[in-house]
């Protein structure tokens, strides 16, 4: 390892001034403006990859393209590693809350603030590092390893499972590193073991045929604003459970051990609560914090329109309203079933005087992590080696949906290790990434790969 430890040392800089580059790409894939910086990642990532020693191409999709590159002069008896990160990023609004601007990197304490350098630029970029590292340093690999980069994870990964179903040979691996979630605590080398799923939907009521005076109209016509209000209320009880009917009826609860050892975990409640703004917590009664967050579905209104929302009164009934409701799902929660589900329960609230519709956005399914003992001892080992303490396993509540979708078409288990920190501020201004978080991750997965190939 000392070489390749040496390599990085020596090189470290130069990985920071070309991660700045990368983040200063401002590839929205949600924004169509920004379809040619969202390519131009694309090809910059491309040009990357071969400079550290791999085949790598932009494979067209129907969308946003698909980064593919490999290694594989390790020879057919050593093991294929599959590496996956995203390269396109949030949208930035509102920009006038972000401390400096959102692409062009900026070091404060310790941290590289920009957008997506947490998710994903930053951990996909160390894993090109380290690869860029073994070969540098001793012109092979001790394992075989292949990359693959989407421009659409933002977006819900619409081309990306028939890119990987048709490239199946291809890509075919012992085991999938992903790096796009965090640490439990800085310092804390955590291994994931659960995500959630996502069904996500909008929901439309529509009532008269145009906005009327609410005086002159009030009172008869059904306001489709109050009507949204009453359905999206329906749909937690008191207790904070979900109650449509069937909800529940696929969640496994997690066992005792699990439990336990999330409750062991230590986690800071009033910290959390301070570090997001709020005096209380509320959801489903009977779990603690972390298991609402990591073993627990939930349902969230995510946006809502309707009316007058200009500045001042306008008295208008309105006629329509609409709201972005979306499901973050356990296993083994469907997304298809919860829609049913959901459409059946819509349907049943709604009041007679307006018509609803749900439209589909997205959605994938829960994954729980089922690593060989093999690939779990190689990452316990990496990590400890390049953290100086051993790994905890957590869970997390956010969704990669594409991460089932390997481990099903490829038939290989996934190893989610990220290294962001709680509060990098995800999706949100100021989204930062620790120099530090950088550095391990380059550090981790180099020695990940000596541990799985040795
Ligand atoms: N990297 C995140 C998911 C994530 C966040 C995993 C925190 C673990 C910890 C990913 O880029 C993301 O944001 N995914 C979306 C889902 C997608 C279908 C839009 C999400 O979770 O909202
Ligand atoms: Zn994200």
């Amino acid at each position: 390892m000392s070489e390749v430890a040496a390599t990085i040392d020596r090189d470290l800089d130069r990985y920071r001034e070309e991660l700045f580059d990368f983040l200063r790409i401002p590839s929205i894939s949600a924004q169509s403006e920004h379809d040619a910086d969202t390519r131009r990642a694309a090809e910059w990532l491309v040009e990357r990859m071969r400079e550290a020693g791999l085949e790598a191409e932009v494979c067209e999709t129907p969308r946003h393209p698909v980064v593919y590159g490999e290694w594989l002069g390790a020879g057919p008896d050593a093991p294929t590693v599959l590496v996956y990160g995203h390269y396109d990023v949030q949208p930035v609004e509102p920009l006038d809350e972000w401390e400096s601007d959102p692409f062009e990197p900026v070091i404060r304490d310790g941290r590289i603030y920009a957008r997506g350098t947490a998710d994903d630029k930053g951990q996909l970029y160390l894993h090109v590092k380290a690869i860029e590292a073994h070969l540098k340093a001793r012109g092979r690999l001790p394992v075989n390893v292949k990359v693959i980069a989407e421009g659409e994870e933002e977006i819900g990964s619409p081309n990306l499972v028939p890119f990987v179903e048709a490239n199946r040979e291809r890509l075919a691996a012992d085991a999938v590193v992903i790096s796009d979630s965090g640490l439990f605590a800085p310092g804390i080398p955590s291994i994931l073991y659960s995500l959630r799923g996502l069904a996500y939907f909008e929901l439309h009521v529509q009532g008269p045929d145009a906005d009327l005076h609410s005086g002159v109209y009030g009172g008869p016509v059904v306001n489709p604003a109050n009507a949204l209000a009453r359905i999206v209320a329906s749909l937690h009880d008191e207790r904070g459970r979900i109650a449509i009917e069937g909800f529940y009826d696929d969640v496994v609860e997690w066992d005792e051990e699990t439990r336990a050892e999330i409750r062991g975990l230590p986690f800071d409640e009033e910290g959390f609560m301070r570090e997001i703004g709020v005096t209380a917590l509320g959801g489903e009664e009977g779990y603690s914090t972390l298991e609402k967050r990591w073993s627990r579905p939930t349902c969230d209104v995510n946006g809502m329109l309707s009316g007058y929302t200009g500045e001042g009164a306008k008295t208008v009934l309105p006629a329509r309203a609409t709201a972005k409701v979306s499901f973050r799902l356990v296993p083994d929660q469907d997304p298809a079933r919860v829609g049913e589900l959901f459409r059946a329960h819509v349907e049943r609230v709604t009041p007679p005087g307006v018509r609803v519709r749900v439209d589909e956005l997205h959605g994938g399914r829960p994954w729980r992590a089922r690593l060989d003992a093999r690939l779990e001892q190689a990452a316990r080992r990496a990590l400890e080696r390049a953290f100086g303490r051993p790994p905890v396993l957590v869970g997390e509540g956010g969704s990669i949906p594409i991460v089932g979708e390997f481990e099903r078409v490829l038939e290989a288990p996934a190893l989610l290790i990220g290294f962001s920190y709680p509060g990098c501020n995800l999706h949100a201004p100021n989204e930062w990434f620790a120099v530090e978080a950088f550095e391990l991750g380059i550090r981790t997965i180099a020695t990940l790969y000596d541990e799985l190939g040795g």
